[in-house]
């Protein structure tokens, strides 16, 4: 089977490290098209904007051609045809595939059944680990390090997939985790426990205020309507945190507030114009990161 990025525990500390440090010479150097001939399908089950349009970047900058879909309703899902098909047939056109689909495992699914590396960009709740590479690369390239940061995670901990990918990245870098999120919402007991085991500390707190004079990275997420099964769950908790410029007081200098987007309410728009305010930067590390994990996983 060809090495594929699923879950961010397919990469070790220092793959993870060599694709921080190819990302920063694709910084520096963004057009290198080191894959000619390669074909990149890039098949999305489920909107995106920045996932797939970062990808389609980086796989241009990187000289390959792209296929794909951003709407399976075109394609012959709709007929009935079976993700193990579709994928089966994909693997047959591609020499790679960047799959997003709502099904939590999917992304693990199609990766036993292609013949080409599969990078998983969102499988329903559960992982998104070239986000978190993108999120690592915006981390160091603010923080000038990884290890002992303190990183407050924001908002949507039970359905936010990032930040389940995120903690178990910085697990190997010392990180001390505040989770800040309404009851309903919290960080699941799964993640909880495998910080726990590792002896990596971590705070609960409902209230934003609570900690972000301390934090060095905050981390803010959206309310992930589309995983709630009671819409009066939803509407019970959608507007429970607005970070606005005011509250941005007193905070370290070297703070830096990462959001994977899209925002709805979560961050007012007068914290744009802040330099603590990192998330639009960090979308834009996404093409770097992802040139990097393209060119690995093809053996560049
Ligand atoms: N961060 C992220 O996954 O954004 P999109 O849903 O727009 O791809």
């Amino acid at each position: 089977m060809p090495k594929s990025l699923i879950s961010i525990h397919d990469f070790s500390r220092d793959e993870i490290l060599h694709i921080l440090d190819l990302a920063e010479k694709f910084e520096k150097n963004p057009f290198q098209p080191v894959l000619k001939g390669k074909i990149v399908a890039c098949i999305f089950f489920e909107p995106s904007t920045r996932t797939r349009l970062s990808f389609e970047t980086a796989a241009n900058r990187l000289g390959t051609r792209i296929i794909g879909f951003s709407d399976a309703g075109n394609t012959s899902v709709s007929k009935g045809e079976t993700l193990k098909d579709t994928i089966k047939m994909v693997s047959n056109y591609a020499d790679l595939i960047v799959m997003r689909h709502p099904l939590e495992g999917s992304a693990r699914y199609a990766s036993e059944v292609s013949s080409v590396p599969v990078i998983n960009a969102g499988d329903g709740a559960n992982q998104h680990p070239s986000q978190t590479l993108l999120d690592l690369y915006s981390i160091r390239k603010t923080q000038g390090r990884l290890d002992n940061l303190n990183i407050n995670m924001v908002g949507d901990l039970k359905y936010g997939r990032t930040v389940h990918s995120l903690l178990q990245a910085m697990s190997h870098f010392n990180p001390n985790f505040v989770f800040t999120s309404p009851e309903e919402l919290k960080m699941p007991q799964e993640y909880k426990s495998y910080l726990n085991k590792l002896s990596i500390p971590y705070k609960e707190t409902k209230e934003l205020k609570d900690c972000i004079k301390e934090s060095d990275i905050l981390y803010m997420t959206r309310v992930q309507q589309e995983r709630f099964t009671d819409a009066i769950e939803y509407e019970r908790v959608k507007n429970c945190y607005s970070l606005n410029a005011a509250m941005l007081e007193g905070c370290k200098e070297n703070m830096r507030i990462l959001h994977p987007l899209p925002r709805v309410n979560e961050i007012a728009t007068d914290v744009d114009e802040s330099r603590h305010a990192y998330y639009f930067e960090q979308a834009g590390n996404g093409v770097f990161t992802r040139m990097a994990i393209i060119a690995y996983l093809l053996g560049q």
